[in-house]
């Protein structure tokens, strides 16, 4: 398998998301959330860029099966039904439900490959369930969304993951400079990735802010074999 690794949406070019697998890693918290959501029976959840978009595909009539969800600057956006701590996603909330979903980094980077020939949303939480589904693969977009153009290294540590989870099956000589410094984050920091994540930025900021919680859960390595795809402009299972 032909590995391209991007840490960050900013560095990726967007054309080389065409016609080929692309798998989107935003550990803090989206993708943590929609592995979460999709698990709890959530429908499907559509990705949006703005918060004006996402208020006008819920209308006021609908709110009993379309949620709106979503964060700016971590926090709770007015009017929303839900945030982005994933476990606010749980079955009572969100089954069978359409949830529309906005956040600052990790909806921006599914939007952005929109022209994908598969997209499957990534997290610690199904790591493995992501590497089983690709591993047949002959070319993998590996997109890491950062943090507004920043490195956010949980996502790289979960990037290194999936590498490693992939082992043989990968190209080696497919391997960058950020590939490779993801594997070794995986060698220095793989056997405690709370321990990792609670030090990152977005770790900290969380944590300050008071998603502590939200930490630990998006930590947990491999505990579901849940696999989000993209599908017409919607998340499903
Ligand atoms: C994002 O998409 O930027 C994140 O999920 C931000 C957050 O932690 O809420």
């Amino acid at each position: 398998m032909n590995i391209r690794f991007y840490p960050t949406l900013e560095q990726c070019d967007k054309d080389a998301l065409q016609n080929v697998v692309v798998v989107v890693i935003d550990v803090l918290r989206a993708s943590s959330t929609i592995v979460a959501a999709i698990e709890n029976g959530a429908e499907r959840i559509i990705p949006i860029g703005d918060i004006e978009t996402a208020s006008r595909l819920v209308r006021p009539a609908e709110r009993d099966r379309k949620l709106l969800a979503g964060e700016r600057k971590c926090c709770s956006v007015p009017g929303f039904d839900l945030c982005n701590s994933p476990g606010e996603f749980s079955s009572d909330r969100v089954r069978g439900k359409t949830i529309v979903f906005t956040t600052t980094n990790g909806t921006r980077a599914i939007a952005a490959a929109a022209k994908a020939a598969r997209i499957l949303i990534c997290a610690f939480t199904n790591v493995h369930a992501v590497a089983t589904a690709i591993r047949e693969e002959k070319e993998v977009v590996i997109l890491c969304c950062g943090a507004e153009g920043s490195i956010a290294a949980e996502d790289l540590l979960c990037g290194g993951l999936l590498l490693a989870s992939l082992g043989d099956a990968v190209e080696q000589e497919s391997l960058t400079d950020a590939a490779r410094l993801a594997r070794t984050l995986v060698t220095e920091f793989g056997h405690d990735v709370e321990g990792f994540v609670r030090t990152c930025d977005h770790g900290r900021r969380l944590i300050a802010l008071g998603f502590e919680n939200d930490v630990v859960s998006c930590s947990r390595v491999g505990v579901s074999a849940i696999v989000p795809v993209g599908r017409e402009g919607a998340i499903v299972a």
